[in-house]
């Protein structure tokens, strides 16, 4: 069963059957003013934080589904028959609405026809300004003239999500609303600058609403402040009583709820289209005064000409980011996916770090250290800015010890400034010893993934010069005088090696701690595999660093060789490589034990480290196919736990089949098909990749529930009665992996420092493919040929018609000159 599809050409995602099983989320806004929204309007906005500033309300994970939301309702004045053009809250039958949502990049179109009138509600942000838009466009398809009052509504939150949901005794009273000039003011009185506005402009001059008066109420009363007036009592978004009495009443009051609802009248002749706009923004009454006289600038016979270059700008934003790396496979589902959605979201992630979305409800902000230093590796080549200042940030929440804050703000590691005005909604920074916690708590991967990060950022970059950044310790930092213990990047780098190093077990394998990627295995004192061989991974990549600055990387080489060698012995257990030691030596993801025999994690790694041998990763790589592969993607482990085990940890006590007790999670999944590709089987990384990829479930929405044009974190297993169910879209690692994935290994298009590596492994039933890629400002437009219906293997490559030396390591293109554009052509030969 399917709901919607890909347009290619517009890149929106097109719900055409709108009652979706759940919420299809995407969001707006890319720099601080942001918001998420589901396939009918509801959702939140928030300014920089939705912990601390959150703009409108969310009742999460509530009933009716993900509401409220901003809402546009249309009612017929004649008739007093009301929708919503998001379909949701007033839900018209399907049968007499049509109603689309099309989810595009950074904005979302609610369409909808009903009784002859056709209308449209887009919602965005644009690049320079913190206000959402709401531009709407509304025609009479009907025959007869009509005429119309059209409401826009939000709820106003109170900005401290605490303060939202507790301690209302204040919160209730301190804060008020009032309308002046057109303009609703929502005051929130216990903070210095806590200042709210909703606005309204329109086409033309409003008709007046004489329609209204033979209801009896305040036809001039066109704006509503307090929610509970708006809505009215026994009733909700559904039936609001504004909207059923065609007017508001005018209402604001110093203290309680708060909603923008502004009512506007139209009257339209058949055929004749008008377009009118909502503003809800950041800021008091004159910034609203000012974003209202922006972006109603009209050009010619366009009232909104400021709003269209705004939204064209913000498409042109994502144009460029596209752009960097775009690709033509036999692959359609791939296609789709690396050339627009997977890219989005795997920038969505490093913009919103996990903190906002209807699972995230914003109650948990600041970064988790490895996976914000996952996502940074993700897209140096289309936002290098915000990749290094993610990086910037994971360096300086680094303890001088080589381990990493597991989940902090980065504010912490910054000089304060002392607030001229404590409200109760100005947190605290807390005291240092909750900011720094001790090795029990640390989790054994973190600062591992920054190393990977940082090379690889340079590689895309050139930047060398980032390696001898200076930058504080965190635990040695004082936030009063902005200073602290600086060190060289490079540095940091070796102290968390050296770390890695120091803190390992009785089998020479590094410490499991609080836990390693997998949140739910809590081996304290025990070995974890998975950060032995990021442990080896990181130092294949710092080692290529020093060597490429040329500097001595002995020590690091002599101990890379060292984590070989104890991984080899200690892990390979024959079958394939076990994934750890408990605290008292028991073996976990072995061939001996029960359940939890084997896990994705050690085998993907142990190839992708570099570790293996090739006929260990080989087999070790057989079995995973052998015993984690389902048609919906690779399971994490198998069998499932179904008891539980505190020594193992967390994982034991999830239900079977789902998050981390063998549900197909989708983060190490691309970890699979970078080790098919290291071993050299194209097919069986193209059989994984097809299996997660969610494109493929477009049609089978009876099962997958979710999203397809999003990865989530967890599918349910086989074990769970929900096999085949998708979980928790947009905010996972598993974004900016398959990117990673499917582009630096099965594509083959890998930046190093000074040259830009070709070497793809492919299906053999593929004859060819091109990227077009961006580095360093030349343009490659890459083709490579596979005559022979081979996996791997570059033999041949011409930059312009010139050989190109290749070996074993694929073809090396040489950097060009910046503003250059190059055409390679690559032959695949055993
Ligand atoms: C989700 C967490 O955000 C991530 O850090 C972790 O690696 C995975 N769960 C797996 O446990």
């Amino acid at each position: 069963m399917k709901y919607g599809f890909f347009d290619q050409n517009s890149r929106e995602y097109v719900i055409d059957r709108i009652d979706v099983p759940v919420s299809w989320t995407n969001y707006i806004g890319v720099k601080d003013l942001c918001g998420v929204f589901n396939h009918t309007a509801g959702g939140y906005l928030f300014y920089k934080s939705p912990e601390f500033h959150r703009i409108t309300r969310f009742r999460q994970n509530g009933v009716p589904m993900d509401r409220p939301g901003h809402y546009v309702y249309v009612r017929d004045d004649d008739s007093g028959d009301y929708w919503t053009l998001s379909w949701q809250p007033v839900g018209k039958s399907p049968d007499l609405a049509k109603n689309i949502c099309r989810h595009g990049l950074s904005y979302i179109k609610y369409q909808c026809k009903y009784s002859g009138i056709w209308g449209e509600q887009t919602l965005f942000i644009p690049l320079e300004d913190p206000v959402e838009i709401w531009d709407v466009k509304l025609r009479n398809d009907s025959d007869r003239k009509r005429r119309l009052s059209v409401f826009g509504y939000a709820e106003f939150s109170f900005h401290h999500i605490q303060i939202d949901n507790q301690n209302l005794q204040m919160s209730l009273y301190s804060s008020g609303s009032s309308h002046q000039d057109g303009i609703i003011e929502v005051d929130l009185f216990y903070e210095a600058e806590g200042f709210q506005y909703f606005t309204a402009a329109q086409q033309s001059t409003p008709a007046q609403p004489a329609a209204n008066e033979q209801h009896g109420v305040n036809a001039n009363a066109y704006f509503d402040c307090l929610r509970d007036a708006f809505i009215g009592p026994y009733r909700s978004e559904t039936n609001p009583i504004a909207v059923e009495m065609g007017a508001c009443s005018g209402s604001s009051e110093l203290g309680g709820n708060h909603c923008g609802a502004l009512r506007r009248v139209v009257e339209l002749e058949p055929g004749e289209e008008t377009r009118l706009i909502f503003l809800l923004g950041e800021g008091n009454r004159e910034a609203g005064k000012t974003m209202r006289a922006k972006y109603s600038t009209s050009n010619g016979t366009n009232a909104f000409s400021a709003v269209d270059a705004a939204f064209t700008a913000l498409g042109d934003f994502w144009k460029e980011k596209l752009a960097k790396l775009s690709v033509s496979t036999p692959d359609e589902g791939m296609n789709t996916m690396l050339n627009t959605w997977n890219l989005y979201q795997a920038e969505i992630n490093v913009m919103f770090s996990r903190f906002a979305s209807f699972i995230e409800v914003g109650g948990r902000t600041g970064l988790g250290y490895r996976d914000t230093a996952q996502d940074a590796m993700m897209i140096p080549h289309s936002n290098p800015e915000k990749s290094r200042e993610r990086l910037v940030q994971l360096i300086k929440g680094l303890t001088s010890d080589g381990y990493g804050i597991h989940l902090f703000s980065p504010e912490w590691f910054e000089k304060q400034s002392t607030p001229a005005f404590k409200s109760p909604t100005v947190v605290p920074l807390p005291p240092k010893s909750q900011r720094i916690h001790g090795i029990a708590d640390t989790c054994a991967d973190d600062a591992l993934w920054l190393i990977p990060s940082i090379v690889e950022y340079i590689r895309e970059t050139g930047d060398l010069g980032f390696a001898d950044e200076k930058y504080p310790y965190a635990d040695t930092f004082d936030p009063d005088t902005g200073e602290g213990t600086s060190e060289t990047v490079y540095d940091h780098m070796k102290r968390i090696l050296d770390f890695s190093a120091r803190e390992t077990g009785p089998h020479e394998i590094c410490k499991g701690l609080r836990a390693d990627w997998n949140d739910c295995l809590n081996l304290g004192g025990g070995e974890s595999a998975m950060v032995s061989f990021l442990h080896h991974w990181a130092l294949t990549h710092f080692c290529a660093l020093a060597r490429r600055l040329g500097r001595d990387a002995a020590r690091y080489e002599e101990m890379a060789a060292k984590v070989r060698q104890s991984c080899e012995r200690e892990l390979w257990n024959g079958s394939w490589y076990t994934r750890g030691f408990t605290a008292s030596g028991r073996a976990i993801g072995s061939p001996d034990c029960k359940e939890g025999r084997i896990f994705m994690e050690s085998n993907t790694w142990a190839v992708l480290s570099g570790a293996a041998s090739p006929e260990h990763g080989k087999t070790a790589m057989d079995a995973v196919d052998q015993y984690l592969y389902t048609p919906y993607g690779l399971k994490l482990c198998d069998p499932a736990y179904s008891e539980p085990d505190d020594e193992i940890g967390f994982v034991t006590r999830v239900y079977k089949g789902i998050k981390e007790n063998a549900a197909i999670f989708s983060h190490p999944n691309p970890w699979a098909w970078a080790a098919e590709t290291i071993l050299g089987r194209g097919d069986r990384a193209m059989k994984f990749y097809d299996a997660l990829n969610p494109y493929n479930q477009n049609d089978k929405i009876e099962v997958r529930k979710i999203e397809p044009y999003m990865y989530c974190q967890f599918v349910a297993g086989p074990d769970h009665s929900a096999f085949g169910r998708g979980h928790h879209p947009f905010m996972t690692g598993s974004a900016g992996w398959s990117y990673f994935a499917a582009t630096r290994y099965m594509l083959g298009i890998r930046p190093d420092f000074d040259s830009l590596v070709i070497d793809p492994c492919i299906p053999p039933s593929w004859p060819s493919f091109s990227v077009r890629r961006v580095w360093r400002n030349a343009i490659y437009n890459i083709t490579v040929e596979n005559p022979h219906g081979i996996s791997k293997g570059v033999k041949e490559c011409r930059l312009n018609g010139q050989a190109v030396t290749c070996g074993s390591a694929g073809a090396e293109i040489p950097a060009q000159n910046a503003g250059s554009e190059h055409h390679v052509v690559v032959v695949m030969c055993d």
